[in-house]
């Protein structure tokens, strides 16, 4: 048997878990190639949606490629062929909000709240109207990082005023639910209060409604994409693995849901000495890129580990917006402009 048959009988052996069918008859597998010296390299093509198992397939067919006689390497491209499902048909737009816009993250703690805020922050100062939700029901913390000390109010007992600060209009569950409330109450009440947020606020007019999410991919993130049409999803990592299982945990959530995946923020993504200025790459820097692009998603920015960054989002006001001519202002502007590039072309541009 030649080479290439055997290849192709070994990678017949291996199940599209999409469709049941073998990965080659399925049509996966593009542009095989075979050099003498025994290196093969082919494309596989799988859906977005099934990452996950993309990865699985690659090192399968990777490990039974290699014990073939004759085979010196063995390269696999994943390519990601988008097919994202048709919006849920339940799913609704805020009136007069034109994109909704969730920034999750598979694992807590690694800065969600803080990009969403700058994100937020950055998207307004470019003229935009902007308004920022915080649907984090365990640990709501906009209000903090927007310094935000006062309750929203209500002029007739229905609908609720957001508060506004540095120009964005804001809410929070936080708002809505009692600090002192056990955690197990929290999830029952989620659905009238995240119902409360998105229908019952005065929102007005906006270009963009910024969403800071619980972390993880829980009930939140359900029932809004069940119940909103969300224009995409940023998912903030950190560089380490861990961080980077739990954000394609993040993704393929979104995308069985139909949400857009814009691409990924890796935050903390090196040390800038706050005195010299110096760049210490405390992580294994680059896994969130090399993710990326193992995702096809673009990474959207790279955001340092940087001690005025959290000084600032503790005095109330962003470094976009404190301190926009520093480097970190920079990378949080450039992710505004991003982003609104990617927005406007989506669907409703
Ligand atoms: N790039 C950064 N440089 C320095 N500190 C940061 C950076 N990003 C976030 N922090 C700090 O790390 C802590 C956690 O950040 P943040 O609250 O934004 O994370 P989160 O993902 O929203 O967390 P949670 O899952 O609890 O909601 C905060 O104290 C924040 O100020
Ligand atoms: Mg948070």
């Amino acid at each position: 048997m030649s080479l290439e048959s055997q290849i192709t009988s070994a990678l017949k052996t291996l199940v599209d878990p999409l469709s049941g069918q073998d990965i080659v008859s399925e049509g996966l597998l593009q542009g095989l190639n075979i050099t003498s010296s025994g290196k093969v390299s082919f494309i596989l093509e799988i859906n977005t949606e099934y990452m996950n198992e993309g990865l699985k397939l690659k090192e399968k067919a990777t490990s039974l490629l290699e014990k073939i006689q004759g085979v010196t390497h063995v390269q696999i491209a994943l390519t990601a062929q988008r097919k994202p499902k048709a919006h849920n048909p339940l799913a609704k737009e805020i009136p007069g909000v034109n994109h909704i816009l969730v920034v999750g993250s598979g694992k807590g703690g690694v800065g969600k709240s803080t990009t969403a805020a700058n994100l937020a922050c950055a998207l307004q100062s470019m003229n935009l109207k902007v308004g920022i939700l915080d649907a984090d029901i365990y640990g709501p913390s906009l209000p903090r990082l927007l310094g935000i000390n006062q309750k929203p109010s209500s002029d007739d007992g229905i609908f609720i005023n957001p508060l506004e600060v540095h120009g964005l209009k804001c809410m929070s569950m936080g708002f809505m639910i009692d600090e002192k409330m056990p955690t197990i109450w929290r999830g029952p009440m989620m659905q009238k209060a995240l119902h409360q947020m998105l229908r019952q606020v005065k929102w007005g007019d906006l270009d963009v409604l910024v969403i800071d999410l619980p972390p993880g991919t829980g009930d939140v993130h359900l029932t809004l994409a069940q119940t909103t049409l969300l224009s995409g999803a940023i998912i903030v990592s950190t560089p380490q693995d861990l961080a980077l299982i739990d954000a394609r945990k993040g993704l393929e959530m979104f995308l069985k849901v139909s949400v857009p995946v814009l691409g990924l923020v890796e935050n903390m993504s090196y040390f800038l000495c706050p005195h010299c200025q110096m760049r210490s790459e405390i992580f294994e820097h680059g896994g969130v890129h090399k993710e990326a692009q193992i995702l096809g998603v673009p990474l959207l920015a790279e955001v340092p580990l940087h001690i005025a960054i959290r000084e600032a989002s503790e005095k109330g006001t962003p470094i976009v917006l404190s301190n926009p001519a520093s480097p970190e202002g920079n990378i949080y502007q450039n992710l505004g402009q991003r982003v609104w590039a990617s927005l406007k072309k989506s669907s409703k541009a």
